[in-house]
């Protein structure tokens, strides 16, 4: 008599790694996590900041606004209309980088999409002031179109699918920063306090650009929150090899195609006199931040835990390590484990 073999269930659950931490497996379990923040951020993109810069800009305030702005404030603003314009060639770059990951690659497309509505913005805000012509801007963005950026020649060693990654969640922080310090620089210009007025509370958008300026800087920030978020699950899955790159990152952070520009010299004169964006603002409110969401007190301990990852025993896996807010490491291990269900990632 024979007895028939007991089913197997074919269903496997995305957070479930049977098996020790190989590398494919620490790689499956990004790629399992990964797609569930793709999915979460192209819901919100599409459902929430849905907004078009030829839509839902008030215009006419622009238009009526336009002749308090400074003119360092319009260079800055056309300096972000550069940088931002380079969407092309961040996209193209940053596709074949990753290729082969299908997840990525898709964060890629729908990152383009967003980022794409900033230029246009930048290019409305402008031209609408009365501060550039249509001919003027024009010039300027073919200008822009006449090079090509490459992260690999403006930012050497950092064009991997991970060191992507991590200088995007660094570079979408500061532009972050760099957008909300222009908001309120307008809004000084135009005569309005920093904050929003009841009566722009009310109506649910700011004065002229300063509305152009939050709406940017919302979209910003939430890409910060999405590549956070990527870096957050490598960290998880190749700590040694996630901190270091982290570690690259914060010490020589720069904005992308600054030098690429036409008008470099310009924007460099308006930071030095406005103040803008400078290294201290740089260390208090892009990297000090992105340090503390990603659980560590300092960059002395983002070094620590750095090298102490580099001595975790091969087949370590988040189950077993935890990273103090110093850097030091945590291990428990338990020989007896033969299913792994990593935790969900505390970032968003
Ligand atoms: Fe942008
Ligand atoms: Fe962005």
């Amino acid at each position: 008599m024979t007895t028939e073999p007991t089913p197997q269930s074919t269903v496997e659950h995305p957070h479930v790694i049977n098996g020790p931490w190989t590398r494919e497996a620490r790689e499956r379990a990004i790629q399992d996590e990964v797609r569930e923040a793709y999915i979460e951020y192209f819901r919100k993109a599409v459902k929430v900041r849905n907004w078009l810069p030829w839509d839902d800009i008030p215009l006419d305030e622009v238009r009526q606004y336009g002749h308090l702005l400074s003119d360092d404030t319009i260079t800055l603003i056309e300096s972000f209309l550069g940088i931002e314009d380079y969407v092309g060639d961040y996209v193209e770059d940053a596709i074949n980088i990753v290729r082969g990951n299908r997840e990525r690659r898709n964060i890629q497309l729908v990152w383009g999409m967003e980022e794409a509505k900033h230029a246009e913005a930048w290019h409305l805000v402008l031209l609408h002031s009365g501060r550039r012509t249509e001919e003027q801007i024009r010039a300027y963005r073919d200008k822009v179109g006449a090079h090509r950026w490459r992260m690999r020649e403006d930012h050497p060693g950092l064009d991997t699918p991970l060191g992507i990654a991590v200088y995007a969640m660094f570079q979408e922080r500061a532009t972050y920063f760099n957008y909300e310090e222009l908001r309120k620089r307008i809004r000084l210009e135009y005569g309005l306090p920093e904050r929003a007025t009841p009566e722009e509370r009310r109506r649910g958008y700011q004065v002229g650009a300063a509305a152009a300026f939050n709406i940017v800087a919302r979209d910003e920030i939430a890409h910060h929150g999405m590549f956070l978020r990527i870096v957050d699950i490598h960290k998880k899955y190749l700590p040694a090899e996630t901190l270091d790159m982290i570690f690259k990152v914060i010490q020589g952070f720069k904005m992308p195609a600054l030098y690429l520009i036409p008008n470099e010299s310009e924007l460099k004169a308006a930071l030095e006199r406005t103040r803008l964006y400078t290294p201290l603002k740089h260390g208090r409110s892009v990297a000090n931040p992105i340090l503390d969401a990603l659980g560590f007190e300092n960059k002395r301990a983002l070094e620590r835990a750095a090298q102490e990852a580099k001595l975790l025993p091969p087949g370590c896996g988040p189950e077993h390590v935890a990273i103090g807010r110093s850097g030091e490491f945590v291990l428990s291990i338990t020989p007896e484990r033969t299913q792994v269900t990593p935790r969900r990632p505390q970032t968003a």
